[in-house]
């Protein structure tokens, strides 16, 4: 990314960090997250026309306090700190820290006190008109209206600035609650500008990356297509690229781009483990072949997985069954290739980010598939396209590559896909069942218009069976579960109040389409406690 302006966020650990890099982003201006530590080389290679300091955990003087390399301070280009990052810049920068007689946490109003360009267009000097009595409009009185409600979540606080600056706004138990060095263009906020409760959050945000760092919103996702494209084709040359297909957003948009870069030099491989929905194989086959023009293998494994899972009953069993399967069949069709020198695959952002969160700054890094001895084998080396995206960046790029809203819009599907909604043992005859049940639900909720409202829905066969009546005779058969969630980001999700009338059909046309199904069941649970997959 050498062609736009760019902000540097360091992360000292704060649960909110990416989001400082998604605000900027959302300004079209690139931004990027390195660890505290990061060499300073790093830094000046990165060439930021500004830094953010992330806020953290830790107080300055813990013993292990993360402490940045001071030369950030001497670049010439604005710094801005939050919270801990206000912390240490009073600290590194001559002031004092200490602890707080009171703890702030959640809202606060924030008194502004100086109408900086960091506060430009919030509390602003209000202008009253009165009108004389010729008619004409005059300004008759300036008054302040400085309040602004803010998101505190800080034990310490400045007890004295360090040379230079000046306390810009405070709050009823913070004194300073923001300063600036003006002369130096260094602001530090103790609230978190980048949370929705920081009700001028944005505008802060977007004052300090482009008033106060003259950045340039230039950052689109057709300019980073063109630049992705050439540096796809500058690593690859003449090599060849496979890509393996699962079905889902990530995978489906990195075989997109690739291809858009080196066209037939790529080669997709679909595994198809006989644990797919309905149709699903050939949706993503279809989408990929016909409206792309694409190489792809297919290779129906199903035979092999099931053998595989056969009298599998342990959810962790299926899952790491189905991991190493996977990789034996992939490895089989890659090696069929030749001269490949490369794999493509879909890491996302969140996966790569060296968080410092809690672990200290040598945090693993998520490896997204376990390919580590096929890159080893075959010698290949990786590309990540997507790897300085996020998840809804992702979705803005399938678009921009012309790729359908049905595909780039899906729910998120488990990689051991329907082994753990087919609850205890999997065989060909139960898969059919959840299958066409998972289908109907699918189905009406997409007709309700609910399906872009929910992170996840779908249907779950569990391993008891219940007594009913059909006609005249009495039944022995499977129980349906319907699981629809709301969520975020699938690590905590709320049971989806889908209306009794979508519900009701739903369990209607279960019964009567699906053989086998007597009773279907809503799951009303959240997670935490439960999880959104039943095994
Ligand atoms: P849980 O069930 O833990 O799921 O609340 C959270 C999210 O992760 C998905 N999930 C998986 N995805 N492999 C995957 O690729 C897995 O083994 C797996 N287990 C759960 C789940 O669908 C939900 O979106």
């Amino acid at each position: 990314m050498t062609n736009t302006d760019k902000i540097l966020v360091l992360d000292f650990g704060s649960q909110y960090t990416q989001l400082i890099a998604r605000r900027i982003r959302e300004n079209r201006v690139y931004s990027e997250i390195f660890p505290f530590n990061v060499p300073f080389k790093k830094i000046m290679d990165f060439n930021p026309k500004g830094i953010i300091l992330s806020g953290g955990p830790s107080s300055v003087y813990d013993k292990k306090a993360p402490i940045p390399d001071i030369r950030i301070f001497d670049l010439g280009i604005p710094v801005l700190g939050i919270c801990y990052g206000m912390q240490l810049m009073a600290h590194l920068l001559g002031g004092r820290v200490a602890k707080a007689q009171k703890r702030e946490f959640g809202r606060a109003e924030l008194i502004i006190d100086d109408n900086s360009d960091l506060f430009k267009g919030i509390g602003q000097v209000a202008r009253s008109k009165r009108q004389d009595t010729k008619g004409s409009s005059s300004l008759l009185t300036s008054h302040f209206s400085p309040f602004t409600v803010v998101w505190m979540s800080h034990g310490d606080r400045i007890e004295r600035k360090p040379a230079g600056f000046t306390s810009i706004a405070h709050t009823e138990n913070s004194p300073i609650a923001a300063m600036a060095n003006k002369k130096r263009h260094f602001y530090a906020l103790q609230f978190h500008p980048e949370v929705v409760h920081t009700d001028k959050g944005k505008e802060i945000i977007r004052n300090f990356i482009f008033s106060i760092c003259g950045c340039r919103p230039k950052w689109t996702m057709k300019s980073f297509i063109e630049t992705e494209k050439e540096e796809i084709r500058e690593r690859v040359g003449n090599q060849r690229v496979v890509c393996g297909i699962s079905g889902g957003v990530d995978s489906s948009v990195t075989a997109v781009l690739v291809h858009a870069a080196i066209g037939d030099a790529l080669t997709c491989i679909f595994v198809d483990n006989g644990l797919l929905r309905e149709g699903e194989a050939r949706k993503v086959e279809n989408m990929l072949r016909k409206n792309f023009h694409m190489k792809i293998r297919c290779v129906d494994a199903s035979e092999r997985f099931l053998r595989k899972l056969k009298g599998v009953k342990d959810p962790e069993r299926k899952r790491k069954i189905i991991g190493n399967e996977f990789i034996r069949v992939f490895e089989e069709e890659a090696m069929k290739i030749k001269e490949v020198g490369f794999l493509a695959q879909g890491t996302l952002y969140p996966d790569v980010i060296e968080s410092v969160s809690f672990k200290g700054p040598s945090a693993t890094i998520k490896s997204h598939h376990n390919v580590g001895g096929l890159l080893k084998k075959m010698k290949l080396k990786l590309i990540e396209p997507l790897r300085e995206l996020f998840k809804d960046e992702v979705r803005v790029l399938g678009h921009e590559l012309g790729m359908q809203d049905e595909i780039i819009n899906r729910h998120p599907f488990p990689g051991p896909g329907l082994a753990i909604r087919c609850i205890s043992d999997i065989t060909r005859q139960r898969l059919d069942i959840l299958r066409k049940a998972d289908t109907i639900v699918l189905d009406e909720i997409k007709k309700a218009g609910l399906y872009v409202k929910l992170w996840q829905a779908f249907a779950v066969l569990l391993p008891v069976k219940s007594v009913g009546v059909m006609g005249d005779e009495r039944t022995y058969d499977n129980v349906i579960a319907i699981r629809a969630v709301t969520s975020v980001d699938g690590m905590t999700a709320d049971w989806a109040q889908i209306p009794y009338e979508v519900l009701g059909r739903i369990s209607n046309r279960i019964i009567n389409e699906v053989k086998g199904v007597n009773r279907v069941v809503y799951d009303i649970s959240s997670k935490p406690p439960s999880t959104i997959e039943w095994e």
